[in-house]
């Protein structure tokens, strides 16, 4: 049976009986920063579980995608030491939320184990929770399994739970038992972590859900929560006893050996690149990019793990990247995403494989190094940062190559370096701290409606600490009640203008006893609105009435850029495709910037498609609306939302016609047309896989096309073209320019042999050395150069130099022949010329350069270069 077949069944299995068939869902947990990857069948149903979420069904059956590398379930330093770990795996799964319990999920179980898909119940061995009497009743009274092949298990084993948190139970499982010839004991013994008895299916039997201090609080309905390994299971169906052997791998370890030339298809390495490209290729299509933390980092800790092995085999050209149209061939019918993302994961596991080949080898000769000088044991937690810290190695491949030659590293030593380095970064961070200090002042918000606004002073501060009162002229905070003024945050920058007492109007200055405050940022501490800046005039003290005014052009111009940026998304996903993903962005009044993922520059001509777009939408002057909705609502209807940002819930969802929809606190313009004109101005890469975009809305937008314009008319008129014939005309004077100073320079070294064979004549012979020291005027050091060349080729033993003086400044060169350096150094000719006309000069035996400022003394420095010669040779 194909490991497609078993997939299909499995489904099918539960559909027959009353399941949902749900799509497995994406690597990156959506809705969930406390979990790094998608680690089982479960995490998208966590909220239905926990009694959050209500679906409109209440069994469900799934093929999950699986990466386990990283957080509480880690099999990375596994794969490629035993047959059945992987980083990425499928988990096939039966999913009750409230329905059945424990019987019918075991009755599910065995039934499809032994009667579907006809394994022998005398190879399978069945284990519950310590204390689960309930679920070893029906195992032996209802199912009648053989109590001689049963262990009660604890915590360890047979108590599952997605991470630190969550949904978790006690649980139950089958395995299977490949057989005495495998090395392993049953569950429950010592040596149970043999590949002999292999777990295939755990039962979870859902019922609390701990919080971050390890209490238990019971489900509100008891659930059942299922998974089987698609990849054990398979390898149990095809007769072999390790997943590698079975069809999902023997193609993919077919093209590793074929890309790294490796004929010993045994040899372990292979097995990690078959494992590590699934993974890899998975998070990439999900929308993970290689990065130094989080999720990223980890994906890049597999890649580099991978490109180690590939070294290990003797490749050093990029290899990696090559092996996923193999991963294509094998999974893109079940997996769409992989082959609509094809080019996007190669590109970035190629860049990423680049980057990391300039300091692979270098480091791999330090870690030798260290190993060599090593009496067993472990390596250094000072080499191991070291290979982290300077050669991108992460502690995990350090570990995986110590494990090979039988070593640990000192995990404790890497930690305390990690440490340090930490340390240092908080002490050069400690200023930011101390302003950083929280207010614990909730300020309102009333400037979605209005830009102006009374209020009262409910906090002041000065260098970032608390004070009654400001003084004219000092700089400082205001925190009001409310505020119309926009705090920085989702990349759009802060509002400005003025706070003025509310005696006066924002519009006319105060009043001789008022105050004006001009703001020229505002940010949030905890839940208040800081407004940073001067109190121009009068006195300020807490409880003070106050009128706020926002900075209105400063602010629509923010907005046009806010909703542009938008619209500027939703065109990235439409020209470049969907793998693009929001990694930063900034809006301020004069510019927007937007950073996202994205393999490759961004060309020229999708750059217009893009802008073509964006003003194709502008001009339909669509309305922009807001709307607050549940957050589950939102994602439902398609909304953009960053993954692993925290949103609350309700959510305000911007949306501009049908052309894009975006979770969004900020501010923006009321119709499309509002921003006017959209122009990009940069494109550029920012780190491997993010590019970079500016882009100006509305009159910023006018005046670059302007100053553009303006430029190009100049050029025009210099080169004597019209603005429309410019580039032809440029490109024709730049090419008769080549072609002048290629004239030019034969000219000159005509010149140059013509002169040098004039001087040569000049020369005295002195021990057998032809010298010649002279001075031509109106000349360059080039020119120098060549005449010196040319006059070393035809005295054949010589040591001349050749100065030239312009205004203060002389220039000169050496130049000695090689038959007779060991003699003369053109460098300390040079040099004695040069001490006599204020300068120095140094260069290589046979030619030297020199200059100084003082022309009056050249003539006799020149003048004594034959005695300095005779000295030398005499
Ligand atoms: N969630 C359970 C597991 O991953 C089924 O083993």
């Amino acid at each position: 049976m194909t490991s497609n077949e078993l997939r299909r069944i499995f489904l099918d299995y539960f559909h027959k009986r009353d399941h949902e068939i749900v799509a497995g869902s994406p690597l990156v947990p959506g809705n969930d920063p406390t979990l790094l990857f998608t680690n089982s069948g479960m995490v998208q149903f966590k909220d239905v579980f926990l009694g959050a979420e209500k679906r409109n069904y209440s069994r469900a059956t799934t093929a999950q995608p699986c990466v386990r590398a990283g957080g509480k379930h880690n099999d990375l330093d596994n794969v490629g030491y035993t047959a059945r770990h992987h980083t990425f795996f499928e988990m096939l799964g039966n999913f009750s939320f409230g329905d059945y319990f424990k019987q019918e999920a075991i009755r599910y179980c065995w039934e499809l184990m032994t009667e579907v898909l006809g394994l022998p119940p005398a190879k399978l061995w069945v284990t519950v929770y310590e204390d689960d009497e309930e679920a070893e009743r029906i195992w032996f009274d209802e199912i009648g399994i053989d109590r001689s092949r049963f262990t009660r298990c604890g915590e360890k084993d047979n108590f599952w739970a997605m991470g630190d948190t969550g949904p978790c139970g006690p649980c139950s499982e089958v395995y299977y038992d490949h057989g005495p010839e495998v090395e392993g004991g049953p569950p429950g013994s010592p040596d149970e972590e043999g590949d002999r008895y292999i777990e295939l299916w755990n039962l979870v039997f859902m019922q609390f859900n701990r919080d971050a201090s390890g209490a238990m609080e019971p489900l509100p309905r008891p659930s059942v929560d299922t998974g089987m390994g698609l990849e054990r299971m398979a390898a149990v169906l095809q007769g072999v006893r390790s997943n590698y052997e079975t069809d999902l791998f023997v193609h993919l370890i077919d093209a590793a050996a074929d890309i790294t030339k490796s004929t010993d298809r045994e040899d372990k390495s292979l097995r990690v690149i078959a494992d590590h490209i699934r993974s890899c290729a998975f998070l990439i299509a999900d929308g993970v990019v290689p990065a130094n933390e989080g999720r990223g980092y980890v994906l890049r800790r597999i890649i580099r793990r991978a490109i180690r092995h590939g070294h290990r085999l003797g490749t050093a050209e990029p290899f990696f990247w090559r092996m996923v149209s193999a991963l294509e061939a094998e999974m893109g019918a079940a997996y769409p995403a992989l082959v609509r993302r094809r080019a996007h994961i190669e590109q970035t596991l190629r860049s990423e494989e680049e980057q990391f080949s300039r300091t692979l080898d270098q480091g791999m000769r330090i870690l030798e190094e260290s190993i060599e000088g090593l009496e067993g044991g472990a390596i250094p937690g000072e080499t191991v940062f070291r290979l982290y810290d300077t050669y991108g190695f992460p502690a995990d491949l350090t570990a995986d190559i110590a494990r090979e030659r039988s070593l640990e590293i000192d995990l404790q030593g890497f930690e305390r370096e990690m440490e340090g380095q930490r340390a240092r970064a908080r002490a050069a961070s400690r200023f930011k701290a101390r302003e950083d200090e929280s207010l614990d002042i909730a300020t309102a918000f009333c400037g979605y409606e209005r830009l102006e606004d009374e209020s009262v002073v409910v906090a002041l501060l000065r260098g970032g600490e608390k004070t009654q009162s400001l003084e004219e002229g000092e700089e400082g905070m205001v925190v009001l009640e409310k505020t119309p003024f926009y705090a920085e945050s989702g990349g759009q920058v802060g509002d400005r203008g003025w706070i003025r007492s509310s005696k006066s109007t924002a519009s006319t200055p105060a009043s001789d006893s008022g105050f004006e405050f001009e703001v020229v940022d505002t940010c949030k501490q905890g839940e208040g609105a800081v407004h940073v800046g001067t109190l121009r005039k009068g006195r300020i003290a807490l409880g003070d009435k106050a009128l706020a005014g926002v900075d209105e052009t400063a602010r629509s111009a923010t907005a046009r850029n806010h909703s542009a940026t938008h619209l500027l998304h939703a065109a990235l996903h439409l020209v470049l495709g969907e793998h693009v993903q929001q990694k930063g962005s900034l809006v301020a009044p004069d510019r927007l910037r937007f950073d996202f993922s994205h393999p490759h520059p961004v060309s020229r001509d999708e750059r217009h498609r893009i802008e073509t777009l964006v003003s194709g939408w502008i001009l339909e002057n669509s309305q922009a609306r807001t709307e607050i909705m549940p957050l589950d609502q939102a994602r439902q209807s398609g909304a953009i939302a960053l993954f692993g940002e925290k949103y609350d819930d309700p959510v305000r969802v911007l949306s501009i016609g049908d052309h894009s929809t975006e979770l969004c606190g900020g501010t923006h313009v009321c119709r499309a047309g509002d921003i006017g004109m959209f122009k990009i101005v940069s494109e550029g890469g920012i780190s491997a896989g993010v590019r970079r975009i500016v882009a100006l809305t509305g009159e910023g937008a006018l005046a670059w096309v302007q100053t553009m314009t303006d430029r190009l008319d100049r050029i025009a008129d210099t080169i004597q073209a019209a603005p429309e014939a410019a580039v032809e005309r440029l490109e024709a004077l730049v090419a008769r320019n080549r072609e002048l100073e290629r004239t030019l320079s034969q000219l000159q070294a005509q010149t140059a042999s013509t002169r040098g064979d004039a001087l040569a004549a000049q020369s005295v012979d002195i021990a057998g050395i032809k010298v010649l020291a002279t001075r031509i005027d109106d000349t360059d050091i080039g020119s120098l150069r060549q005449i010196v060349d040319r006059l070393k080729e035809r005295l054949g033993t010589a040591a001349v130099v050749v100065a030239t003086a312009k205004g203060d400044k002389v220039s000169l060169v050496a130049g000695v022949t090689r038959n007779c350096t060991d003699r003369i150094k053109a460098g300390d000719l040079a040099n004695h010329v040069a001490s006599q006309v204020g300068g120095r000069g140094g260069g290589r035996a046979d030619l030297a350069q020199a200059g100084g400022n003082d022309p009056s003394g050249l003539d006799q420095a020149l003048r004594s270069v034959g005695e300095w010669v005779q000295e030398r040779v005499g």
